[in-house]
C-alpha cells in the first residue's frame, strides 16, 4: 500500500501466497492490518523477482506503464504457469490526471476456426480438445500488447525494459517452493503434451531452490527486444510456432500472427455509492459483471446487517446467480456479438432483476441457467498492479487460461502457449473448465476473442485514486473483487483485511 499526501492508494493481489509489494523510494513499512505500506510507489505483483524488476524500472526514472511491461515480461520468466508471452491479456489504467483507458490484448480464435471444432461426429465435446495440445491456442496478444502500452505511455525505451527478463533466463532464476510443486504436480501432462524435452523438466522432481536456467527463452525475449512486436510475430519465432502447430495439429497460421492487434477500448465506469469504478469492458465479463453485482447489492442494507451475517451472503449468492446467468446469455466479444452493455447496467433493468430476491427463500441455480458445479479459486492466471510516483495507476491480469495453457512448449522458443479456446462457449450449454457456461454471444468464430472473467479495475473516490485491483481465479475472480471492495466500502476493512477473510462464489 503506499501513503501519499494523506491519500490512501490501495494496491493489493488478492489470494497470491507469493504477492510481494515493494515500495519506490523510502524503506518498507508492514502492518498487520494494512499491510505493506511504501511511500510514493509500488508494484504487486505474484513473484518477487518480478516485483523486482518493477521497482528497479521505475527507480531508473521509468513510469507505471514502463514498469508493467517489464513486470509482464519478467513474470514470463519466474512465473511461468501464467505470467506469459505466449497467453493474452487486458489493462486497466488510470492516469495521475485522471484519464482513464484499456487496453484489450486477449487472444483471438485462428482464421480457421470454427464453431464445431470441438466435437465429434455425433456434436459431442471431444474431452480435453479446447484444453489440451496445439489445437487449444488462440492468437496470443501479450507481446502486441506490450509493444503498443509502451508505444503510447512508456518513458524508457522499450529494449530496457525487455533486458531484465532476459537476463532472469539467461542466468537463472532459484525456484520458490510454489514454482518447484507447480512444474512437478503437471509434470505428466507437460511431457504427454510435448514431442521433446522440454527444459523446464529435468530427471529428478524440482526442489525448491534449484536453479532454472532458460536459454530458449532467452533468445526469444532477444528477438523481442531487437525487433518489437516482429520478433514474436514473424520471422523466427513465428516460425517455431508455426512448427508446433503442424506437429500437434494446430490451425494458427503466419497470417494469424501477423494479423495479431491489441485493441485501445473504453474502460466500463459506473459508481458504487461514492466510489467510482472503472473497470474492463467486453470482451472482458468482469466489469459488467462487477458493476451489475455492486449496482444490484445498492438495493440492500449490507452495512446494517454486517459482514458474513445470514442476510448479507444470501443476498449476493442471489445477485451472483442473476449476474452470471447473464454472462452466460449475453456476453461476448463486442466486436462479433452485440452485447446489449448499456441494458445490462441500465438502474432500472438491475433493479427489476433483482426484484424477486427473497430473504427467506434460495432460487435453484438451475432455475436460471447456470450448472451445478463445485466452484474454487483456482491459481490459474496471474495479476499485478503498479502506481508510480507520478500518479499513474496500471492494473493488468494476464492470463495462459489454465497453469501452463496447453502445456505446449514451444520448442527452441522456450514459452508455453495458452489454451484459452477453452473459453469460447465450444458447446452451448457446455461447461468449461471453470464451470461456466455460454451461447450464441460466446460462440467460437474465427478471429473472435474469447469471454474472459479477468477483471483489472481501479477504484476512485472523491476523484482521487483509491484502489487498484484485480486477481486470478477464473470464474471466482469477478466475486472476489466484488467481495473486496464491499468489504473496503461496507465492512469498513483495510485492503489487507478485506483481502485475508474468505470469500464466497
Ligand atoms: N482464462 C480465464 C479468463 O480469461 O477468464
Amino acid at each position: 500500500m503506499t501513503l501519499k499526501n494523506s491519500i490512501i492508494f490501495f494496491l493489493f493481489c488478492l489470494l497470491l501466497p507469493g504477492c510481494q509489494s515493494s515500495p519506490g523510494d523510502g524503506p518498507p513499512h508492514k502492518s498487520p492490518t494494512l499491510g505493506q505500506l511504501a511511500d510514493s510507489a509500488m508494484v504487486v505483483s505474484a513473484h518477487p523477482l518480478a516485483t523486482e524488476v518493477g521497482v528497479i524500472i521505475m527507480r531508473k526514472g521509468g513510469n507505471a506503464f514502463d514498469a508493467a511491461v517489464a513486470v509482464q515480461f519478467a513474470l514470463a520468466v519466474v512465473y511461468p504457469r501464467a505470467g506469459n508471452i505466449g497467453g493474452g491479456g487486458f489493462a486497466v489504467f488510470r492516469l495521475a490526471d485522471g484519464l482513464a483507458g484499456s487496453l484489450d490484448f486477449r487472444e483471438k480464435a485462428p482464421a480457421a476456426a470454427s464453431e464445431n471444432m470441438y466435437l465429434d461426429q455425433n456434436e459431442e465435446v471431444v474431452t480435453g480438445l479446447s484444453l489440451f495440445g496445439a489445437l487449444a491456442t488462440g492468437v496470443p496478444g501479450v507481446v502486441d500488447g506490450m509493444v503498443k502500452l509502451h508505444d503510447r505511455y512508456g518513458k524508457l525505451g522499450f529494449a530496457e525494459l525487455v533486458e531484465p527478463s532476459i537476463a532472469l533466463a539467461r542466468n537463472g532464476i532459484r525456484l520458490t517452493t510454489g514454482e518447484a510443486r507447480k512444474f512437478n504436480d503437471y509434470r505428466q501432462q507437460l511431457i504427454e503434451n510435448n514431442t521433446y524435452d522440454i527444459p523446464v523438466l529435468k530427471a529428478q522432481p524440482w526442489q525448491e531452490g534449484d536453479s532454472l536456467i532458460q536459454k530458449e527463452l532467452a533468445q526469444t525475449l532477444v528477438r523481442i527486444r531487437d525487433q518489437g512486436r516482429d520478433g514474436f510475430y514473424r520471422g523466427t519465432t513465428a516460425d517455431l510456432i508455426l512448427i508446433e502447430m503442424e506437429k500437434g495439429n494446430g490451425i494458427i497460421t503466419h497470417q494469424d500472427l501477423e494479423n495479431y492487434e491489441a485493441i485501445w477500448r473504453e474502460p466500463l465506469m459506473g459508481y458504487y455509492k461514492d466510489l467510482k469504478i472503472i473497470s474492463m469492458p467486453p470482451p472482458s465479463s468482469g466489469g459488467i459483471a462487477l458493476l451489475q453485482l455492486l449496482k444490484g447489492s445498492e438495493k440492500f442494507p449490507f452495512q446494517e446487517w454486517g459482514f458474513r451475517h445470514s442476510n448479507t451472503l444470501h443476498v449476493m449468492t442471489e445477485l451472483a446467480r442473476r449476474v452470471y446467468a447473464d454472462r452466460a446469455t449475453y456476453l461476448g466479444d463486442p466486436d462479433f456479438y452485440p452485447v446489449p452493455q448499456q441494458d445490462l447496467l441500465d438502474s432500472l433493468y438491475l433493479w427489476e432483476r433483482m426484484s424477486d430476491i427473497d430473504l427467506n427463500t434460495k432460487t435453484a441455480s438451475s432455475d436460471i441457467k447456470e450448472g451445478q458445479v463445485e466452484i474454487i479459486e483456482s491459481i490459474e492466471t496471474t495479476h499485478f498492479s503498479i502506481v508510480d510516483f507520478y500518479g499513474n495507476a496500471v492494473s493488468i491480469t494476464t492470463t495462459l487460461n489454465g497453469n501452463y495453457g496447453s502445456k505446449v512448449m514451444v520448442e527452441g522458443a522456450g514459452f508455453f502457449l495458452n489454451n484459452e479456446m477453452d473459453d469460447f462457449s465450444i458447446k452451448p450449454g457446455h461447461p468449461n473448465q471453470f464451470g461456466l457456461v455460454g451461447s450464441e454471444a460466446n460462440a467460437i468464430k474465427p478471429q473472435k476473442r474469447m469471454l474472459s472473467s479477468m477483471t483489472p479495475t481501479i477504484v476512485e473516490k472523491n476523484r482521487q485514486l483509491f484502489m487498484v485491483l484485480g486477481t486470478n481465479g477464473g470464474s471466482t475472480i469477478i466475486t472476489q473483487i466484488y467481495q473486496a471492495i464491499l468489504n473496503v466500502a461496507d465492512f469498513g476493512m483495510t485492503m489487507q483485511e478485506a483481502v485475508n477473510v474468505p470469500r464466497i462464489h
